[in-house]
């Protein structure tokens, strides 16, 4: 979709439809009132109605007030205006702080993903143009929203490519195509691409990552990309789980919970949506992505429960079920970050256990930390960025559930329940001393992926982590050398 904004009044804009808000309060006052009450339109939220011989759809918005609000209703409304055969939409301000709400409906609210359809249906609509005025005539300052539109257009297709990346079949997108990804998007960005096969993996000592990987005809790669302005305010590590598939291995997974393990790999996919967005944004600071891409599959050279495993950092891991792979590829990049990048803040992205999802329910991403002022940093930027996340507090004691008998540490909980928090507390072993309070851990396993529509998200993969990253990384480059 086409995102226009023009120095002019709404009137003077040329479209085939203009789109309307409209809140249940306000309906009585509209010009077609009459109109919209024989349509049964009361204005709920992202109701709509399209009065089509004037040209206009109007949607339905609970209050003015709200970000989430204006984004949920541009989405639905752009779905809708998708399905006719108009080429073109206009649309006001609503006040100038919803402004990237709308824009993120639009292009958020617009993805389709169709290749896998032997017949694509491209919808008719290509563009939607906003006028620098808001809705009551009022003007607002063009260059603040055109830094606006700028700023949001590049974060929200860096969301719609990582829904592409997901959304791929295991077939399709294999670690090695993961790591052709990455080096196309290297190209084309100007990052640094390193990566890593099997025999660099086994030189660098990444028996656990190695492991994972074993059985599957797709071998294992570890991708480091690197954003490096000329003078970073800070530096960053970004960590991502890039599980190809998850067919959980010899503790193999039942029918239907393998079903959409293609999403595995969500964390691996955002962090390389965070650094496409930065190094277009052209912050200074300098971020490091790293991606463990792995294949978790069944084979006679299958890794085993029963194994013991010797990560990167030295640590002996006991595996007691190898659908707890996630941990395992983790364990061993965060070694070789720590061990590569000397940095200010390290984060990982993981869809790393079905309890997250117990826990938090399908749409919270789980933040996990030692750090308390830092998890509350990171719950306001998601709370700006409008995605949802929640902490799930460490204690002593959950860290004694992953004690191993054999070896330093277990892969599994002695006990079934807190599983996104022993997960995260089996990380923390790989986390160096000095990191301990810079390390912030995302369990985006319900947030990641949807079968069903909501908010701005449709089938597939939603780019979690991305908007709340950004929102984070936009803060700290404002912030300055501190
Ligand atoms: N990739 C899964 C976690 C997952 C489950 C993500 C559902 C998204 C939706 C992970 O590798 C896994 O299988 N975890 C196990 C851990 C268990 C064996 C301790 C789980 O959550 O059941
Ligand atoms: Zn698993
Ligand atoms: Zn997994």
């Amino acid at each position: 979709m086409n995102v226009k904004l023009l120095n002019q009044p709404l009137k003077q804009i040329s479209a085939e439809l203009t789109l309307e808000f409209v809140t249940p309060q306000a309906l009585e006052a509209h010009p077609h009132s009459a109109l919209l009450a024989q349509a049964g339109f009361k204005a709920d939220q992202e109701q709509l109605c399209a009065l089509h011989e004037h040209r206009l759809l109007i949607c339905g918005i609970d209050t003015v007030q709200s970000d989430e609000m204006y984004r949920s209703a541009m989405a639905a409304a752009i779905k809708a205006a998708m399905n006719y055969t108009y080429t073109s939409l206009k649309c006001a301000q609503y006040s100038p702080e919803h402004f990237r709400a709308l824009i993120e409906g639009v292009v958020l609210g617009s993805y389709k993903f169709e290749n896998y359809k032997s017949e694509p249906k491209p919808s008719k609509l290509i563009e939607v143009i906003f006028s620098n005025d808001n809705n009551d005539g009022t003007s607002n300052t063009f260059d603040t929203l055109e830094a606006t539109l700028h700023q949001t257009l590049i974060i929200a297709k860096a969301t719609n490519f990582v829904r592409n990346l997901v959304n791929q079949t295991p077939y399709d997108m294999t670690p090695q195509m993961m790591a052709v990804t990455a080096d196309q998007l290297a190209s084309s960005n100007n990052l640094e691409c390193t990566i890593l096969d099997v025999n660099g993996l086994e030189e660098e000592k990444m028996n656990a990552m190695l492991a994972v990987g074993r059985a599957s005809h797709n071998p294992p790669r570890l991708i480091h990309l690197a954003y490096k302005p000329a003078n970073p305010k800070k530096v960053i590590t970004l960590v991502g789980k890039g599980l190809t598939y998850d067919s959980g291995g010899l503790s193999l997974k039942a029918a239907t919970s393998m079903v959409t393990m293609k999403m595995d790999k969500a964390g691996a996919c955002a962090v390389m949506g965070i650094i496409k967005a930065v190094s277009e944004l052209k912050l200074d600071i300098e971020v490091h992505a790293f991606v463990g891409a792995v294949e978790n599959m069944i084979g006679g050279n299958a890794y085993k429960p029963d194994d013991v495993l010797v990560a990167k950092n030295g640590k002996t891991i006991e595996v007691r079920n190898t659908d707890a792979e996630g941990r395992l590829v983790l364990a061993d990049v965060l070694g070789y970050a720590q061990e590569n990048v000397k940095s200010d803040y390290i984060f990982d992205y993981a869809t790393l256990t079905g309890a997250c999802m117990v826990a938090l329910g399908p749409y919270t991403t789980g933040v996990m930390g030692h750090n308390e002022a830092l998890k509350q940093e990171w719950l306001s930027a998601a709370e700006a960025s409008g995605e949802y996340c929640g902490i799930l507090p460490f204690n002593r004691h959950l860290k004694k559930l992953i004690k191993s008998d054999l070896a330093d540490v277990c892969n599994v909980s002695s006990k079934p329940y807190g599983g996104a928090i022993t997960a995260a507390l089996f990380l923390d072993n790989f986390i160096d001393e000095d990191m301990k309070q810079r390390w912030v851990h995302f369990d985006i396993a319900g947030s990641a992926y949807t079968e069903g529509a909501w908010d701005v998200h449709t089938y597939g993969g939603t780019g979690a982590g991305v908007r709340m990253s950004m929102e984070w990384l936009l803060k700290l480059n404002t912030q300055g050398n501190n």
